[in-house]
């Protein structure tokens, strides 16, 4: 079989080490050419392929980032950008395709799977927000990331006396604020699930230090928006594939906070920090897991599909039940959050 295989959308810390299982249990197992095409569906529509060895896979497992490049592109959004991946799917003479993406190119997959394309597709987001996976590859590593970020802000806080606003990536689900707020024990939690009151916040602010803290830490998701109705105004700045404009968020409520509490106040946005550098080894495992799955199924002929983490075992849940779904956080996890402020 010739097998396509693409990484598209934002990239994140375990696409190489998907990449390498791919490759590995292709080529060595089941005999497959796997050719990679270069940026995303950007690759797909142009052509532009690389042949993918076990020669090209050498040593990536620990390596951030993607060899094959990435694109924030959807074929469907571009003027004849469908007929042009069946095009290059016919003169390619590829049998299926393996594309690892989060939500913008699981939903491009979806739209070419019902083309008649046969697909699988491998869920990676560290905003950990795609429906259907329990988990996504880059979300631990993006976790560990924050947690020693939080970590960190929390002895300069302390020597200061200071506020601090950690903003943490996370356009439409606030999982990453979520985990590292609980596991770095920040103060306040701030997700787009719970649209937050600004009285609330400085009231606890104000009693907090009043009573016995002098400082206090509060990790704000990029999506996080003041609730309807409520004293804070701001409009969230989007770029043009719909990401937010990092800070906005944070530096707003630094305002605010200045303004009607008086303490000295600092924000730090971890940015693309977040997404660069060495997997953690849950990333590395989950990779390595949805990698051997999407080349098992594909060489099954069960495509249509996207291999997700269910209960701790891999499954394969249709692509047409996930496509434009936002995995949300979970009250009871922001109530944790809560809990321990
Ligand atoms: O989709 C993942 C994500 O990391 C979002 O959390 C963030 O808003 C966006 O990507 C940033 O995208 P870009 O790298 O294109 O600026």
């Amino acid at each position: 079989m010739r097998v396509g295989l693409l990484t598209g959308g934002g990239d994140v810390p375990g696409l190489n080490a998907a990449i390498r299982a791919v490759v590995k249990r292709g080529v060595g197992q089941h005999g497959h050419h796997i050719i990679g095409f270069r940026n995303g569906w950007k690759g797909v529509v142009d052509g532009d392929i690389v042949p993918l060895t076990r020669s090209h896979i050498r040593n990536v497992l620990p390596i951030g980032g993607t060899l094959l490049g990435t694109a924030r592109f959807h074929p469907h959004s571009a003027e004849d950008g469908m007929d042009a991946v069946l095009a290059t799917v016919e003169n390619e003479h590829v049998d299926a395709l393996i594309c690892i993406g989060g939500d913008g190119t699981l939903h491009a997959a979806s739209k070419i799977a019902e083309a008649g394309v046969p697909i699988v597709a491998i869920p990676k987001t560290i905003d950990n927000d795609v429906w259907g996976t329990d988990a996504s590859i880059g979300f631990d590593t993006a976790v560990t990331i924050a947690t020693d970020a939080v970590d960190r802000i929390h002895t300069t806080a302390e020597s200061h006396n200071r506020v601090m606003l950690v903003e943490v990536m996370g356009r439409h689900a606030g999982w990453i604020a979520a985990a590292s707020g609980i596991a770095g024990g920040a103060e306040i939690v701030l997700a787009p699930e719970q649209p937050f009151d600004i009285d609330k916040i400085v009231r606890f602010l104000k009693h907090r230090h009043r009573a016995h803290a002098s400082f206090s830490i509060i990790v704000v998701a990029e999506g996080a928006m003041p609730a309807e109705g409520t004293s804070m105004q701001y409009e969230m700045q989007l770029g043009q594939f719909g990401q937010i404009v990092a800070g906005g968020i944070s530096e707003r409520l630094k305002q605010e906070i200045e303004q009607r509490t008086g303490f000295d106040t600092r924000v730090t946005v971890l940015g693309h920090i977040q997404r660069g550098g060495t997997p953690t080894p849950t990333d590395r495992i989950l990779a390595s897991r949805f990698g051997v799955a999407a080349i098992d199924a594909v060489t099954r002929g069960e495509t249509g599909v996207m291999t997700a983490l269910r209960a701790g075992e891999v499954e394969l849940v249709p692509l047409a039940d996930i496509a434009g779904k936002v995995k949300h956080v979970p009250q009871a996890l922001l109530d944790v959050a809560a809990a321990l402020a």
